[in-house]
């Protein structure tokens, strides 16, 4: 997508034709700041603090990370280091541990002196692949925003309401959640866009706001306990969310509140979509709730909020007092029940194992 008018991706070979370019997504919206990544400490780092994120983009990362390690050891033991390293940085979404399994079923049979080149062809096709994939999520979710047009019977903006940021920043490029919004404005579909904040790292406020905001899309910022009330009064025409991990029998576990948005969807019957690339399903699960890890982050960022002040300083302030405790949970999980549809690169599916299986049949 385009940042200033210039293409952009959230991730990218430097010109030394080793080291590798990201976007510190932790100085969005005010800084648009790029970070070069040497090592792989460097890569682990980058995911651990949220440099980037997202599960797509943290999947692409870890397999740079991997390039990374071997350059300094192409050694199975290196190669197995890194992937320790890697796989411990974040718990949830399951396109880490995709791109590394990726990485070592395309390394480890190889001579030590071909790993490197390698490494480095199979992390461009990773990147380059979920590139291709958002864009086809774009594709099969544009008719659900059409068909929504058509329902309004007048010329009124179709109104999506988001969570979290699943757009082109969470991937490499196009984002999941919100590239059928990108195909359906460059359609001249009319779309506004709920944007959730999404407490307690704002990524609504901070990066989908932002993002949409450059490709020109109507958008309004609400706080995170808005969308019920705005789902009461017919202000919702479909919700649309990413996911970090997606059972093989549908639950999706998004970012914390998800649920939520899930459940004031049902009670007003606002269809509820959920889109996402082939390597966010873990095929190994069946019950989202029971079974996924939820990562628990440090409570600072509950009682702690950042951002610009008025001086244009980059500021934090305490919101409780200095004593409370808080507690500060990333992600929860949306049952299959309660979601309308899986917006796949091979098209939409029911939440559930008989839909994911039609359009995965390998699996
Ligand atoms: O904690 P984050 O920022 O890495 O959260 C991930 C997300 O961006 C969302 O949960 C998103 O909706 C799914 S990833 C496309």
């Amino acid at each position: 997508m385009n940042v200033n008018g210039h293409p952009q991706r959230t991730i990218w070979d430097e010109d030394d034709g080793w080291s590798i370019g990201i976007i510190d997504q932790t100085r969005l919206p005010h800084a648009f700041e790029t970070v070069t990544l040497a090592s792989v400490d460097d890569a682990a780092r980058a995911i651990k603090e949220m440099l980037v994120r997202g599960a797509p983009l943290i999947g692409a990362t870890a397999a740079y990370g991997v390039c990374l390690a071997l350059r300094e050891d192409s050694s199975d033991a290196a190669l197995k280091q890194a992937y320790d390293v890697l796989i411990e940085t974040r718990p949830t979404a399951v396109n880490l541990r995709w791109a590394l399994d990726e990485m070592i079923t395309a390394l480890q049979q190889l001579p030590l002196d071909r790993r490197i080149e390698a490494a480095y062809r199979r992390a461009g096709e990773i990147a380059d692949e979920d590139v291709t994939i958002c864009s086809a999520i774009g594709d099969h979710g544009l008719p659900l925003i059409q068909a929504a047009y058509k329902n309004k019977k007048s010329t009124a903006p179709v109104n999506v309401l988001t969570h979290c940021n699943a757009g082109w920043l969470a991937t490499v490029d196009w984002g999941t959640a919100l590239a059928p919004i990108y195909k359906a404005h460059d359609a001249g579909i009319p779309v506004h866009v709920w944007v959730d904040e999404t407490r307690p790292r704002n990524q609504g406020a901070a990066l989908t706001a932002g993002e949409l905001g450059q490709h020109g899309v109507e958008h309004t910022v609400i706080v995170d306990n808005a969308g019920g009330h705005l789902m009461q009064h017919g202000q919702v025409d479909l919700c649309i969310t990413g996911t970090d991990r997606t059972t093989a029998s549908g639950d999706v576990c998004n970012k914390i509140g998800t649920y939520l948005k899930a459940l004031a969807a049902h009670d007003n019957s606002v269809p509820f979509y959920v889109a996402l690339p082939g390597p966010t399903i873990d095929w190994t699960l069946e019950d989202g709730v029971a079974e996924i890890p939820i990562e628990e982050r440090d409570p600072a960022e509950v009682t702690w909020i950042g951002g610009r002040t008025e001086k244009g300083t980059d500021e934090a302030v305490l919101i409780s007092p200095k004593d409370s405790r808080a507690a500060n949970y990333a992600f929860d999980v949306t049952p299959a029940r309660l979601v309308t549809g899986l917006i796949t690169e091979r098209g939409v599916c029911a939440a559930s194992r008989d839909g994911l299986g039609a359009l995965y049949p390998e699996k």
